[in-house]
C-alpha cells in the first residue's frame, strides 16, 4: 500500500531523517583501514540507542545485525564481523535503517578505505551521480519511471550495470512500504508520483555485468567486479523533492 503522509508524520520523518544523517557524519569520521565492519555495527547500534531510536534491520527477517556492511564485490546486505577488517583499497557500503517515534529513514554510503583505485573512485562517485540525477526535478506528478530511467542511463553511460533484482521502495511507519522504486525504466511510464510520498531512492551499481548471485543474504557481483550503493529517503512535494537524509 502506498502511504501519503500528513503533515505530523512527516516531521517525525524529518527527525529520523536528520538523526540518520548525524549518524552518518560520525561514522564517516570513525571508519578507517584496521577497523572490523562488526565495530562499526557496534557503533551505530549504540548511537541508535543513545538517541532513543531503533535499529530497524536488526532481526528484520533474521537480519542478525544492525546495519549492513558490503565490501567491494558484495552488492548489498554485507553482515558485518569481526573478522572483515577494513583495509587500504577496499570500497564499502554502509546501509542503515532506523526508526525514531516509530517512522523509519534509511540511507546508504559507499566509503572509500585509504588509497582506492581511481576505477573504483570513479564507480563511487558515479553511483552518488545516479541518485542526484534520479531526483532533479522530481515533485509531484511526476512518473515512478523517471527515477529508474535516469539512473540507467547515467550509470550505462559509464559503462556500468544496474542491479534488477533490488529496489528502492517507499518508507514510513514500515521500513518497506510500496511502491517498488527500480533503477531501470522508461521515462514518462508508471504511477504518478504524489505530494506526501516518501520514498527510499537507492541505486546500486557494478563496475561490470549487472548480473549478481543470490544465496540467502549473500549478494555479489557475478562477476567478481566491484559495486557502489548510495541512497536517501526523500519526501514527494507539491513542486520539488526534498532529501530527508542529509543535513
Ligand atoms: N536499506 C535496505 C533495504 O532497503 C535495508 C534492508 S537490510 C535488511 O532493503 F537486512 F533488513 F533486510
Ligand atoms: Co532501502
Amino acid at each position: 500500500m502506498i502511504t501519503i503522509k500528513t503533515p505530523a508524520q512527516i516531521e517525525k520523518m524529518r527527525k529520523a531523517g536528520k538523526l540518520l544523517a548525524e549518524l552518518f557524519e560520525e561514522i564517516s569520521k570513525f571508519i578507517k583501514p584496521g577497523i572490523s565492519t562488526l565495530e562499526l555495527d557496534k557503533f551505530a547500534y549504540e548511537y541508535i540507542i543513545k538517541h532513543g531510536a531503533k535499529p530497524s534491520c536488526l532481526h528484520y527477517q533474521g537480519y542478525p545485525n544492525t546495519i549492513c556492511t558490503s565490501i567491494d564485490n558484495v552488492v548489498v546486505h554485507g553482515i558485518p564481523k569481526a573478522t572483515d577488517i577494513l583495509k587500504d583499497g577496499m570500497i564499502v557500503s554502509v546501509d542503515i535503517v532506523l526508526s525514531l517515534d516509530g517512522y523509519h529513514a534509511d540511507a546508504t554510503r559507499t566509503y572509500l578505505i585509504g588509497n582506492v583505485s581511481e576505477e573504483k573512485r570513479k564507480l563511487v562517485e558515479v553511483t552518488k551521480e545516479c541518485f542526484f540525477e534520479a531526483i532533479k526535478g522530481l515533485k509531484d506528478g511526476s512518473r515512478l519511471g523517471d527515477i529508474g530511467a535516469r539512473i540507467q542511463h547515467h550509470a550505462e553511460k559509464h559503462g556500468y550495470g544496474v542491479v534488477r533484482e533490488m529496489v528502492g521502495h517507499g518508507i514510513g511507519a514500515h521500513m518497506h512500504e510500496d511502491p517498488a522504486v527500480c533503477n531501470y525504466g522508461t521515462e514518462g511510464t508508471g504511477m504518478k508520483l504524489k505530494e506526501g510520498m516518501t520514498l527510499a531512492i537507492e541505486p546500486m551499481i557494478n563496475m561490470g555485468t549487472y548480473k549478481i548471485k543470490l544465496n540467502g543474504w549473500d549478494c555479489r557481483t557475478e562477476d567478481g567486479q566491484p559495486s557502489a550503493h548510495y541512497e536517501n529517503t526523500v519526501l514527494i512535494k507539491s513542486d520539488s523533492v526534498e532529501i530527508l537524509t542529509m543535513i
